[in-house]
């Protein structure tokens, strides 16, 4: 081996080692990334969310389970509240128009109270169009009869619960149910 060929064997084997080297700094593995938790459902996902399933009310159509949930407990409240002395004077114009055999008016209420619980627990394909909450519960709506106080929307709760069990939610959704509608407590509560 020549002076001039051992030298440039060398040279490439200080300049082999040294790219080696340099990639094995770029190759070393990262540090694994911890497993990213799961996303917390949410509560109308824990209700059954966008399976679609028969809705029992209108033979032939799909629902999307969450909202069929909700609406369940929704029409169940509504008859509890229909027959609790404590919360009818508020729902007169209701309950007059039930008692005339019309049910416009509460299709109509059935409807926007769930499309609000709907978009308040986290539903996609649903939009709640009717009015804020504070306006709902004062004389911007006609169909409210008085003003909400503390114990009135306790009530409502209590209510709202039964309903709940009537259509055998989990105990751990109603609890968080629960905890959504106490947010709702300062606009709605307006004496
Ligand atoms: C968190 C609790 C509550 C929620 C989420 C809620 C939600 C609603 C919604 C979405 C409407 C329909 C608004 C519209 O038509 O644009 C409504 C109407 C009404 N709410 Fe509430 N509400 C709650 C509590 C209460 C309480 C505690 C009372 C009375 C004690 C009450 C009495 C009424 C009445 C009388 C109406 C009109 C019903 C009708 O259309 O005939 N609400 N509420």
């Amino acid at each position: 081996m020549t002076m001039n060929r051992s030298i440039t064997l060398t040279l490439a084997s200080l300049l082999l080692a040294a790219t080696i080297a340099g990639c094995k700094k770029d190759d070393e593995d990262p540090v694994p990334a911890p497993p990213s938790p799961a996303p917390t459902p949410t509560l109308y996902q824990r209700l059954g969310g966008t399976t679609m399933v028969n809705d029992p009310a209108n033979p032939g159509q799909m629902i999307e389970q969450g909202y069929l949930g909700l609406r369940s407990v929704v029409d169940s409240t509504i008859f509890v509240i229909a027959g609790d002395a404590q919360l009818q004077p508020y729902f007169a114009v209701l309950l007059a128009e039930v008692g005339a055999g019309d049910l416009t008016g509460f299709a109509a209420l059935s409807e926007s109270l769930t499309e609000f619980f709907a978009v308040a627990t986290g539903a996609q394909n649903f939009t709640y169009d009717g009015l804020n909450m504070v306006d709902a519960h004062n004389s911007a709506n006609p169909r409210m009869t008085g003003l909400v106080d503390d114990a009135a929307f306790d009530r409502f709760i209590v209510d709202l619960v039964e309903g709940a069990a009537q259509n055998d939610v989990p105990a751990a959704i109603v609890t968080d149910i629960g905890a959504l509608v106490e947010t709702l407590r300062d606009p709605i509560v307006q004496q």
